[in-house]
């Protein structure tokens, strides 16, 4: 039996996270700037490479393997990816593939990505109001989104709606969001927003909107019971007892869930990031490449997992931006 994957602190790695492109067809303001330099495509994994690194994994005891980006499906060829990953589902070595997305091509694909094995798929979108949609998306398109929403929902997929929470953005809109979700039977999950990418963006601290904040917000009108049941991921979810609809919140600001961490990034051109808040990484590009076998590469992953760190250093409280990463979140796909 191949031994688990354990970090320094005890905790299992479980869940994968791989990016297969750093590019976006959207520039959110949080996230990117609006003149982004990407990699040149000849740097990437190629497909059967990403296909190979997942499979270790797999074998090393990961058991969610979640697809980002940049925005996953830009990505030329990647539904031969998914349909390959559906073996591992198939064998039961994986319980669960699935993908974060703008949600832009999922008019196209949604079809296809059930059909090759995916059940659920949180879709970024921070409001339902178009003009505030193309401002905080820059050069993405609400209506365009609403349709690839509706494809995932037709298609049978699960959705699951992330929004970046931001002061004097989208608080007014948190009971419309809650209320198309609820209609629509998607849950919701809001995000505190996360000091990454040297993007000008000089004001994280004034958009820092607390969930806890939010959840005082939200108990005004609804009574909220809090749900012991994770999807595996970072949200703790509550359910709003008039109306059944779970709403998670990702807290890294205001309560750090490090402790319980059983993830890891890979990047689009196979360099893995044991934390998102922290800079330290691992090249496992080369030791892939070295040998048809996989041996280098797991005894490469094993190592990048020995330097696991306990948490991220994220903080505003000192009305500074603490632990602030000049890497985007776009090259590890939040
Ligand atoms: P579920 O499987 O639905 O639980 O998804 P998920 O929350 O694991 O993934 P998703 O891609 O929807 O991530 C939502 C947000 O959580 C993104 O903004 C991520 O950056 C953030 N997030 C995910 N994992 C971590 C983590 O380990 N640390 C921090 N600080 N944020 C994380
Ligand atoms: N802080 C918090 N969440 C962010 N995302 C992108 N940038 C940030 C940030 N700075 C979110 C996206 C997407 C998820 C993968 O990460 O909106 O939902
Ligand atoms: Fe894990 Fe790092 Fe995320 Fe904390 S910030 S939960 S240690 S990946």
């Amino acid at each position: 039996m191949t031994a688990p994957l354990i970090d320094p602190f005890q905790r299992a790695i479980t869940y994968l996270r791989l990016s297969v492109t750093d590019r976006c067809d959207f520039r959110c303001v949080y996230c990117m700037s609006e003149n982004m330099q990407f990699l040149p495509k000849k740097e990437l994994l190629t497909l059967e490479e990403l296909d190979r690194m997942c499979t270790a994994f797999i074998r090393l005891g990961v058991e969610k393997l979640r697809i980002t980006g940049g925005e996953p499906l830009v990505r030329r060829g990647i539904m031969s990816f998914f349909e390959g990953m559906g073996r591992h589902l198939e064998s039961g070595a994986l319980k669960e593939l699935t993908l974060t997305t703008n949600g832009s091509q999922l008019e196209k694909y949604a079809a296809d990505l059930y059909a090759a094995g995916v059940r659920r798929v949180n879709i970024s979108l921070d409001t339902l109001d178009e003009k505030k949609f193309a401002e905080v998306t820059r050069w993405g398109r609400l209506p365009q989104v609403l349709r690839g929403v509706e494809a995932a929902l037709k298609a049978g997929l699960r959705v699951k709606i992330n929004a970046v929470a931001l002061k004097g953005f989208n608080e007014d809109e948190l009971f419309d969001l809650a209320a198309w979700c609820a209609d629509l039977g998607m849950d919701l999950t809001f995000i505190e927003v996360m000091p990454m990418g040297d993007i000008g963006n000089e004001n994280r601290i004034g958009q820092y909107w607390s969930l806890n904040d939010l959840r005082a917000t939200l108990a005004e009108q609804f009574t909220l019971t809090d749900l012991s049941d994770r999807t595996g991921g970072p949200a703790r979810y509550m359910r709003l007892e008039e109306t059944g609809q779970r709403i998670g919140l990702i807290t890294p600001l205001s309560h750090n869930f490090c402790e319980s961490c059983n993830r890891v990034r890979i990047t689009c051109t196979g360099e893995i990031y044991t934390c998102l808040g922290q800079e330290g990484k691992s090249d496992l590009r080369a030791p892939l490449r070295a040998s048809e076998g996989d041996a280098p590469l797991e005894e490469a992953i094993r190592a990048a997992i020995g330097l696991k760190p306990k948490g991220h250093d994220f903080d505003y409280s000192r009305q500074e931006l603490g632990g602030q990463m000049s890497r985007h979140m776009s090259h590890t796909g939040g």
